[in-house]
């Protein structure tokens, strides 16, 4: 399976996505299954890190995205990533104008999958504070966690994993 995750810049909120939900992909023994990636529907930032502080926020939960570069997404992931997981409505509605009706199946907000949280939004934390990337961090967390839940049941069901394991 291949999942995309995308916000306005790519280096804040879904380098930050990409690096939370490889860490629970690796957890559940999942790597060689599951490809992750990230790209911001803007430009600015292509060829760049993530933002430091995303990068020191993360790196206090014990994840290293220093090694991540921006780019911006483009009509072919459409079609390449089973997943595109949109942080805001902006995005979404971005990603949607790129997308004929059967890609539009594969874009969604990326907190449908935290539970309790379908239809919210990961509030951009770029002109804000440090404490902005702790709340981010803490709703990327429990999404990926969710969306690792769909996606080994998805696993499962296209007999890609066993349902014992
Ligand atoms: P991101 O945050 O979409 O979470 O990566 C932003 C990064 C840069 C800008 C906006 C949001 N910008 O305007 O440059």
């Amino acid at each position: 399976m291949r999942i995309l995750f995308v916000c306005l810049g790519n280096i804040c909120r879904s380098p930050m996505a990409e690096g939370l939900f490889r860490r629970e992909i690796e957890r559940r023994g999942l790597e060689g299954l599951v490809e992750v990636d990230s790209a911001g529907t803007g430009s600015w930032h292509i060829g760049e890190p993530p933002d430091e502080r995303a990068q020191r926020a993360i790196a206090r939960r014990g994840v290293d995205i220093s090694h991540l570069r921006g780019r911006q997404v483009k009509r072919p992931d459409l079609e390449a990533f089973d997943l595109i997981l949109a942080m805001d409505r902006e995005n979404y509605a971005d990603l949607l104008s790129l997308a004929d009706d059967a890609q539009a199946e594969r874009i969604r907000l990326f907190l449908d999958f935290a539970p309790g949280a379908a239809g919210q939004e990961v509030p951009d934390p770029y002109f804000g504070g440090e404490e902005g990337f702790e709340h981010v961090l803490d709703l990327l967390e429990q999404a990926a966690a969710g969306l690792a839940d769909f996606v080994e049941e998805e696993l499962r069901r296209r007999g890609r994993l066993r349902a014992e394991s």
